[in-house]
């Protein structure tokens, strides 16, 4: 089964907002990354802006041609930028505002009654919804009494264990949840702290994934190699 390759252009925003003018353009890189292959483009606008600015959300509507994924903690200002927009996928995430990057999933049991509310006002526009997670089982069975499509797999603990070489250890955890996700036909995405380096084992190991959101490593990446050059080698990845 084939992985959908999400780019997310957060990190060429921060770059343009650090000089105050158009440079990067972040609606040329959206489409240049989708000619050169990638299926999807993600973004996080942040209540701050600091990175990718609402305006710029409502820009990338007519460029993003592939799928269009908007994530973020679904405080009335970004529900209300995503009913507006209707992307294709909403991604809910539990990220505080001063937060540097999502750093937790969310708890699928105590939040259950507010993500359920969330998620059916999306579904009623037709907007599939995803909700960040920590690979944990229960938080697993807690997602899917929330109603949501699909789960986003919160990758950061896996890309550190693989890092240090405890391979096995490393997939074990999300391997399990995939395996149950799968079961109760939940969606399987992922995403946080992918790169070159991790991602082919990981997509090896998890069945039935449907869809890695990747910033920060392949914009760096990117540097070295060229994003068209990047963005093949993850797909080859993810063949
Ligand atoms: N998924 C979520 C929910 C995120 O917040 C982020 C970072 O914005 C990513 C995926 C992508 O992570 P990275 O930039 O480490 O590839």
């Amino acid at each position: 089964m084939k992985t959908k390759l999400s780019v997310n252009i957060n990190k060429i925003a921060t770059l343009r907002n650090s000089r105050g003018g158009n440079v990067p353009d972040l609606m040329r890189v959206a489409s240049d990354v989708q000619r050169f292959g990638g299926e999807g483009i993600t973004i996080h606008p942040r209540p701050d802006e600091r990175h990718i600015r609402y305006q710029d959300a409502y820009d990338l509507k007519p460029v993003v041609t592939t799928e269009y994924n908007i994530e973020g903690n679904p405080i009335p200002k970004f529900v209300d930028l995503v009913m507006d927009i209707k992307p294709t996928q909403v991604t809910l995430v539990p990220d505080a505002e001063d937060a540097i990057t999502s750093n937790a999933g969310w708890d699928t049991i105590k939040h259950k009654a507010f993500l359920q509310k969330v998620i059916s006002d999306f579904k009623k526009e037709g907007i599939r919804t995803s909700i960040f997670v920590d690979p944990d089982i229960k938080m697993i069975e807690g997602a899917k009494d929330t109603g949501t499509d699909r789960i986003e797999l919160y990758t950061e603990d896996f890309a550190k264990l693989y890092g240090s070489g405890n391979h096995k250890q490393a997939i074990k955890p999300y391997a399990d949840c995939a395996i149950l996700a799968n079961k109760l036909g939940l969606g399987v995405n992922a995403g946080h702290d992918l790169s070159l380096d991790n991602i082919k084992f990981f997509k090896e190991n998890i069945p039935g994934l449907l869809e890695v959101s990747i910033g920060h490593a392949l914009i760096c990446e990117s540097i070295y190699l060229g994003l068209d050059n990047v963005i093949n080698m993850y797909l080859n990845k993810l063949k």
